[in-house]
Formats: structure tokens, sequence, C-alpha cells
């Protein structure tokens, strides 16, 4: 376990978002998150997702992983979560990203290499909540010649493989649990 300067664990007055409309006009700074991968969410949005739509114990889902923006949120909130990530750089920063102690993390978190489209390694019905926020077609593409990263999609084939990860995100879900997704604007 490297040590780290971690002065501050969570967000100061957090609040529950009440409202289809969210904004974070700081986008979130405590525990290990910085806004380095290029493109990664505000901490505040996988801790909404997952506090509304999980229970302390359960497994979550991250099959875009990228910087572990989700992961720390899960360890941090007693959750266990898979983390997936085609790119070997992305991996490296998740697991330097929840490589801290806090005696009160104590969700596991699983690192896997592997496809968004096809989770085989992940059984039926065995996800409580997915939580992710895949690439926006090639807006950002995330590597130059990974063949299985989809950012390097233009958008009419990027939907064919976005179909193929709902079909692969039904499957391991367990019944009646939720599927949050972040999808920006293409512009
Ligand atoms: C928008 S980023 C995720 C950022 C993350 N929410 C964060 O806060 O750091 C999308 C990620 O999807 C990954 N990706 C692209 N194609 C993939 C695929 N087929 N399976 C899994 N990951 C993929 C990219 O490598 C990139 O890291």
């Amino acid at each position: 376990m490297k040590e780290k300067k971690i002065n501050k664990w969570e967000p100061e007055n957090f609040e529950l978002e009440m409202t289809t409309h969210w904004s974070f006009p700081n986008r979130g700074d405590w525990a290990t998150h910085d806004a380095k991968w290029h493109g990664n969410w505000s901490p505040y949005i996988p801790r909404n997702i997952i506090l509304r739509y999980s229970q302390e114990g359960d497994l979550v889902l991250d099959q875009f992983a990228g910087g572990g923006t989700t992961l720390v949120e899960a360890k941090l909130l007693n959750r266990d979560i898979i983390g997936v990530d085609v790119n070997e750089t992305a991996l490296e920063r998740c697991r330097e990203k929840v490589d801290f102690d806090y005696k009160l993390a104590k969700g596991k978190v699983y690192i896997k290499k592997g496809d968004a489209r096809n989770l085989d390694f992940i059984p039926d019905e065995s996800i409580d909540l997915i939580c992710t926020h895949p690439p926006y077609a090639n807006i950002i593409q995330y590597s130059e010649n990974i063949e299985e990263d989809i950012s390097r999609c233009k958008i009419p084939e990027f939907l064919g493989e976005m179909k193929m990860v709902a079909s692969e995100s039904y499957r391991v879900l367990k019944k009646d649990k939720f599927c949050a997704v972040l999808m920006g604007d293409t512009r």
C-alpha cells in the first residue's frame, strides 16, 4: 500500500440529488479523485447512483472503468465492484486510484482487462447495479490501435457495438435491478 496524504475522504455537505437536473460546479476532489483521465466523470455522479440504487455489500459493475472514478466511490461506499476496461493504461490508473487504506472503506475492487461487449467471466444475473460511462462514440479516442476500443467507432458502428453492451448488461444484471449509463451528446 502506497503512502498517500489524503485529508478529505468524502464531499463536504453532500446531499443526494432529488431532481432530474444535476449540476456539479466543483467536480469533486476527495479521496484519490482528480481529472487526469481524459473525459472522466465527476465522482458526484457515481456517488449519487450508487447510494440511490444499491446497498452496502452489493456487487456493482463498471465495464468502462477508465480512470477508476466509480471504483473509488464503490470502495468508499462499501460496495464490491468489478471494473473492466480494454485499455491497460486505464487499468493501471484504476489500480493506483483504489490503492488506499481507509478504515471506513470496505468495498472490494476487482479489476479485469476485458471487453464490455463480452463479459463471459461474469455469471448471468450476478450484478446488483451497473454504473458506467462509455465513450461517446469517437469524440474522445482512447487508443490508436486497441481493436476492441469502441471509442474508435463512428456513430453508426458505435450504435451496433452499444447494442451488444446493452445485451451483455441485461444478461449479468439481477432481475429488477438498475443499470445507469452516462452518455454525452456528440458535437
Ligand atoms: C469515458 S471513459 C470512462 C471514464 C470513467 N468513468 C472515469 O471516470 O474515469 C470510457 C472508457 O471506455 C473504455 N473502452 C472503450 N471500449 C471499450 C470496450 N469495448 N470495453 C471496455 N472498455 C472500453 C476506454 O478505454 C475508456 O477508458
